[in-house]
C-alpha cells in the first residue's frame, strides 16, 4: 500500500494526482451533456411574442418590473397551489434576456395572463391603491399617454432572431401591420395575426382606441404570459414515459 506520507512529501506527485482526481470529477460531469439532443424539452403551444407583446416585454424591462416581481413559479407545492403549474424551462425560452427575477416584493408574474381584466390592469398599472389599497407598488399613469414607437419593430424582431428566436421573414415583413392589428377593435388583420402567433389576444387594451400607446402593449404582454401551453394536457417527458 502506498504511504500517504509520500504523496504529501512530494509536491510533484501531489500536484499530478490532484488534478487526475479532478479530472475524473470533471469528466463525469462534462460527458453526459454531449448526449443530450437538447436541454430544453419542447412544449406544445410555445411561440415567439408578437410585436405587441414584444413592444411590451421591453417596456417591462425598461421599468425594472422585474426588480420587484419574478417569472419563474418554482416545482413547490406552496409556490404550485398559489400560482399554478410550475414554470417549464421552455416557457422562457424567447426571453432575451429572461425574466425569472431574484426579489419577491411583489408577486411572481409567470401565470398573471387572464387573471385580471385589462380594465382592472390599466387602474392598477395608474394607480395601484386605487385597486389594491395596502399596494406599495409605484405607478405608471404616463404609459396611457406615450404613444408606441412603430418605426423600428421590424428591426426589434431581426435583433431577436439573430439570439434564436424564430422569427420568419413574413414575420419580419408585417411586424408593424400586426402591431397595430393586435390592439385595434376593427378586426383588420387580425386573421393574419392569428395565423402567424396562435393564441394571440386581439383587442384595445388600454381603452384608448385612437392611440396605440405603451399601456396597449405593456398590458398586451401581461394578459399572455403563462397561458400559451394549455397546462389541461400537457404532460411532462418524464411522466408520459
Ligand atoms: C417596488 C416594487 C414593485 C415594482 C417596481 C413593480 N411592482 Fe407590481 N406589484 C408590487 C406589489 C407589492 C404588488 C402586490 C400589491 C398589488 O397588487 O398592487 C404588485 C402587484 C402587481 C400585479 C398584480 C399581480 C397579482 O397576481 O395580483 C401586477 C400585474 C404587477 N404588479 C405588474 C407590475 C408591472 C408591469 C410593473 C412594472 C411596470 C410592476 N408591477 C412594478 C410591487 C412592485
Amino acid at each position: 500500500m502506498l504511504n500517504h506520507a509520500t504523496i504529501e512529501r512530494n509536491a510533484t506527485l501531489l500536484l499530478v494526482l490532484g488534478f487526475l482526481t479532478v479530472a475524473v470529477g470533471g469528466i463525469v460531469e462534462i460527458v453526459p451533456m454531449f448526449y443530450l439532443q437538447n436541454t430544453i424539452e419542447k412544449v406544445e403551444g410555445m411561440r415567439p411574442y408578437t410585436p405587441l407583446e414584444l413592444v411590451g416585454r421591453n417596456i417591462y424591462v425598461r421599468e425594472g418590473c422585474y426588480v420587484c416581481h419574478s417569472q419563474m413559479i418554482r416545482p413547490f407545492r406552496d409556490e404550485t397551489e398559489r400560482y399554478g403549474h410550475y414554470s417549464l424551462a421552455a416557457e422562457s425560452m424567447f426571453d432575451h434576456p429572461f425574466q425569472w427575477g431574484s426579489k419577491r416584493t411583489g408577486p411572481d408574474l409567470a401565470r398573471v395572463g387572464n387573471k385580471y381584466s385589462d380594465d382592472w390592469h390599466r387602474e392598477h398599472l395608474t394607480n395601484p391603491r386605487s385597486v389594491v389599497p395596502e399596494s406599495i407598488m409605484p405607478g405608471y399613469s404616463f404609459l396611457a399617454q406615450t404613444e408606441v414607437d412603430t418605426k423600428y419593430i421590424d428591426e426589434h424582431l431581426i435583433a431577436n432572431r439573430r439570439v434564436g428566436v424564430p422569427y420568419t421573414d413574413e414575420m419580419i415583413t408585417n411586424a408593424k401591420a400586426d402591431l397595430l392589428a393586435q390592439a385595434s377593435d376593427t378586426g383588420d388583420g387580425a386573421e393574419a395575426l392569428m395565423k402567424r402567433y396562435p393564441k394571440a389576444q386581439i383587442r384595445d387594451y388600454d381603452g384608448n382606441p385612437n392611440k396605440l400607446t405603451e399601456m396597449d402593449a405593456l398590458v398586451a404582454y401581461l394578459q399572455m404570459l403563462g397561458t400559451l401551453v394549455d397546462f389541461s394536457t400537457f404532460k411532462a417527458e418524464t411522466e408520459s414515459r
